[in-house]
């Protein structure tokens, strides 16, 4: 609704601001240049302040008291007290006595609880004509000769309207500031409160407080004249109206003073960080406080917040033979990381998470549910905080939701998302969006999720919000984990029992981690399922290295003769272990120790030696257990003796890339006898060569032919390699560490 009607008359009849500082005035000029009331009357004690509005055009009419104009005002007349927050009781009190129960009144105080208490305290009860408003918006400039009819022009002003208020007044006063430019909001008074303590009070204090401490210092003429950036920007609010913040000081004393213990209680601990030397303190506070500020500063812009890759192509350039031999610890579990920040955030409480992998695919998850309103801080050093907002806390994303490369992050969130009460979409790069969506849709639409993918079954999704879901019992046409895991989360906002039965077991990280945070899940022989509806509670997640990246220097050791390498904390879920099981029988030593369970997932530290490798046929059962394995698995297979045989692995024709195809390809360039099959491939071991190879954009593939350079004759280029990153960020130092000698190249595209 404007305050304009539709012939252009102006709805309110007589708008009056009393006092005329930087917030009276502006609304007053704005109010004027845009007709948004028959008449402006500008009241004020002093004449001075009338003349000069009268003047500089801000006001129609001048007036020196309230008392001397209430017998004019009546239904369709607005008044806003504009004086500083002490005064407004006894503006309040005049307003009792003189003012007509038909026109309505506002004010623009920044505290609204002791407004509140005024109005019950001259009223006796909240009067129906009476909206408290509070513009956020303003400048260290003051009085009318600062009035600017753009100061509102996308502020927010909060309303705090109480639940007898008058919709009539309420619609007056929120039209007013709409015309103004404003984007205007309702809260509760404490909420308005509490907030503005912390954002706009605080602050303030905090730069009155360090300017007055630097005048205080003996020369500080020296100090501010070499006080410039960080010292200018911070204190610039310290040159606001005393008397607005005194009040505002004492007005808003409870929420001010419970948010200034916590800082002060954090700057003590700041500075016994500092006299202790305590680095470790000090890089975790700054790097949360960055990674908040830069999520707020993201928020505040209003971005969905991370744009496509578009850094120049990376080619490895891998010189023939080298060592394994070393301690490495590999990066976090990527499947554990993705869960983590999706469970944390659904959760009810805080998450901590420690080993969380920082690479793009799961920062990919991570940054989605940043974009959804969950504050995350982190990863510092593999530590993310997770602010769970629980199951139904999720707000609608700005923009659509971008998933990188990850394919995990896509079908897993398209289950929780068919789940919310607002619509989604998720998009990827190239490579995902060429990826097959329909296994996730179709049972998802059979629970009545209301889902569209692109005419061949990829990305963009386009989930629609609101829709009631109801529970299946889905029998997997493939053994694919992230669909178990999709129709699980999307049975969490289901009524009734969901489950899923699969035809070969596959990683049951989801499974596992919701028991963690305090779910049923009931685990069959090949069935899981689980009841809507519940709450899962914040809890402490350490994520152990990742089995699929030890993969690679576990066949690094196994190809290299004189190699030891020995991988630490490594997962070893016993849905994940095929790589083991598969070198194991070709003749790689492994052995396991300090085998543990941490977070409900087992792990030991994993030491593989060479032994000389003969081909095999992979058991079928093994497939689903080394499913992101394969492509270094065909390197151990192209050094072996004789003849390996996959069969059953169709599924590996749509991961990152066709990864039997890139494999073949490769293999073939690089002299070995490579033949693809529909399901499978079949490789004689023999010579590596040197040669030109593609990763096809594929992480996986990048890194399995690195590894092969240890045994090749000759340099191997593979080109294309940025997206190791989404999987393995530091892998060319660890592989570095361990003995490869990897050139990395960045090239135009
Ligand atoms: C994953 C499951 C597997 C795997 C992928 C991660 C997961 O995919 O290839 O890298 O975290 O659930 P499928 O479930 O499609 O086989």
């Amino acid at each position: 609704m404007s305050s304009k009607t539709e012939n252009s008359e102006p709805q309110i009849n007589q708008l009056v601001i009393i006092g005329l500082g930087l917030i009276g005035s502006s609304l007053a000029i704005a109010a004027r240049e845009q007709g948004l009331a028959k008449t402006v009357i500008g009241i004020s004690r002093r004449t001075s302040t009338l003349e000069l509005a009268l003047e500089l055009g801000v006001i129609d009419r001048a007036c020196d008291s309230l008392e001397a104009l209430a017998s004019e005002l009546d239904f369709g007349d607005l008044v806003v007290i504009g004086v500083p927050t002490l005064s407004v009781p006894s503006i309040i009190a005049v307003c009792h006595e003189f003012l007509s129960d038909r026109v309505t009144i506002t004010d623009v105080a920044s505290v609204k609880g002791s407004v509140v208490k005024a109005l019950l305290d001259v009223y006796g009860k909240l009067p129906r004509q009476f909206v408290p408003g509070h513009p956020i918006a303003g400048s260290e400039k003051s009085g009318v000769e600062a009035a600017n009819s753009q100061l509102f022009q996308d502020h927010r002003v909060i309303l705090t309207p109480h639940n007898t208020a008058d919709c009539e007044h309420l619609s007056l006063v929120s039209a007013l500031w709409s015309d103004v430019g404003a984007v205007v909001s309702t809260m509760s008074v404490d909420e308005h409160d509490a907030i503005l303590a912390a954002t706009s009070h605080l602050p303030h204090f905090l730069a009155y407080s360090l300017v007055d401490t630097l005048a205080s210092v003996g020369d500080n003429r020296e100090i501010f004249r070499y006080a410039a950036g960080g010292f200018r920007d911070f204190t610039r609010i310290a040159a606001s109206d005393p008397v607005m913040w005194r009040d505002i000081a004492l007005a808003n004393r409870e929420s001010i003073l419970s948010i200034l213990d916590q800082v002060m209680d954090n700057f003590q601990a700041l500075r016994g960080a500092i006299d202790d030397g305590d680095q470790d303190y000090l890089m975790d506070v700054f790097t949360r406080a960055r990674d908040a500020r830069n999520h707020f500063g993201k928020l505040l812009e209003n971005k969905a917040l991370q744009g496509p890759m578009t850094e120049k192509a990376i080619n490895y350039r891998i010189s023939p033979g080298g060592n394994a031999r070393g301690d490495v610890r590999v990066p976090g579990d990527k499947s554990m990381s993705h869960r983590s920040i999706m469970l944390g955030s659904l959760a009810q409480g805080m998450t901590e998470v420690t080993g969380f992998l920082e690479g793009e695919d799961s920062m990919a998850t991570l940054q989605a549910f940043r974009d959804m309103g969950v504050v995350i801080e982190g990863p510092e050093r593999g530590r993310v905080v997770i602010h769970g907002v629980g199951l139904h806390g999720l707000k609608a994303p700005a923009k659509a939701l971008y998933m990188g490369n990850s394919g995990t992050s896509i079908r897993l969130l398209s289950g929780l998302l068919a789940g919310q009460s607002f619509d989604t979409e998720l998009t990827g790069d190239i490579s995902l969006s060429g990826r097959p969506m329909g296994r996730v849709a179709d049972p998802l639409r059979s629970m009545g999720a209301n889902i569209e993918t692109s005419k061949n079954g990829t990305p963009p999704l386009k989930i629609r919000g609101g829709q009631r879901l109801s529970p299946i019992n889905y029998l997997m046409p493939m053994a694919s984990a992230q669909v178990k895991s999709c129709v699980l989360l999307a049975g969490l906002y289901a009524e009734g029992d969901t489950s899923v039965t699969e035809p070969a077991p596959t990683r049951d990280h989801t499974e596992r981690m919701l028991r963690g945070f305090g779910y049923t899940v009931n685990v069959g022989q090949r069935t899981a399922s689980l009841t809507g509806g519940g709450d899962l509670l914040g809890t402490r997640i350490d994520v152990p290295a990742d089995i699929s990246s030890a993969a690679f220097f576990m066949v690094a050791a196994a190809i290299t003769p004189g190699s030891d390498i020995n991988l630490q904390h490594v997962g070893i879920n016993p849905t994940r272990v095929g790589v083991i099981n598969i070198l194991r029988q070709m003749g790689t030593q492994i052995s396991l120790s300090n085998e543990r369970e941490v977070g409900g997932e087992p792990v030991a530290d994993i030491r593989v030696e060479y032994g000389k490798l003969k081909g095999i046929d992979i058991p079928p059962d093994q497939v689903p257990l080394a499913i992101d394995e394969f492509p270094v698995l065909f390197i151990a297979a192209a050094c072996a003796k004789g003849t390996t045989t996959l069969t059953g692995a169709e599924e590996l024709r749509v991961k990152e890339s066709d990864r039997i195809q890139s494999m073949a390809d490769g293999l073939v360039t690089l002299g070995i006898d490579a033949r693809s099959t529909v399901d499978g491939i079949v490789i004689v071991g023999g010579e590596l060569r040197g040669g030109n190879v593609l990763s096809h954009h594929d992480h996986r593939i990048a890194m399995a032919f690195a590894i092969a350079g240890l045994r090749a004759k000759d340099e191997i280029i593979v080109q294309g390699c940025n997206n190791v990153a989404t999987s393995f960020p530091n892998f060319i130092e660890s592989a570095a560490a361990i003995g490869l000698n990897i050139q990395v190249e960045a090239h135009n595209d």
